[in-house]
């Protein structure tokens, strides 16, 4: 028998509300399972991006709420540091509170990694995906 460890999370009403949605849409009858495997493949993409190397190309699409309390300013930041790895971006207003940005990278894997993840972490993204190609 598995030991299994309890944890409490917390979320924003409106992310459980539409987690609660998406996982009885697939069947899930556990939202504990459900959470399993999303950290599970969230783990596993993780690993993927880190094995990766050589020179890509490709898009960092990322969605966050602008109103956050410096948000704006530290993905600013993020992007002039690894201004080395960005070709353009692409920003869009979604609504008063999101905003959508397409970066467009080419480089070195690990350096278009670092990049990701660093806006990824912040508080107030929600939503990042990479994808490469090579060149
Ligand atoms: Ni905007």
């Amino acid at each position: 028998m598995t030991n299994i460890i309890r944890v409490g999370v917390t979320f924003p009403p409106e992310l459980l509300e539409d987690l609660d949605k998406t996982i009885e849409k697939m069947g899930y009858d556990s939202r504990s399972k459900a959470i399993q495997d999303a950290v599970r493949e969230f783990i596993l993409e993780h690993k993927q991006l880190r094995e990766e190397v050589g020179s890509r190309v490709g898009v960092l699409m990322m969605i966050y709420n602008h109103t956050v309390k410096g948000l704006q300013k530290a993905l600013t930041d993020i992007q002039h540091e690894h201004g080395s790895v960005i070709c353009s971006t692409m920003h869009i207003h979604l609504s008063k509170r999101d905003c959508l940005e397409a970066i467009a990278v080419r480089g070195e894997a690990i350096e278009i990694r670092k990049l990701a993840e660093e806006l990824k972490t912040k508080r107030g993204v929600k939503l990042t995906k990479l994808m490469l190609a090579a060149p």
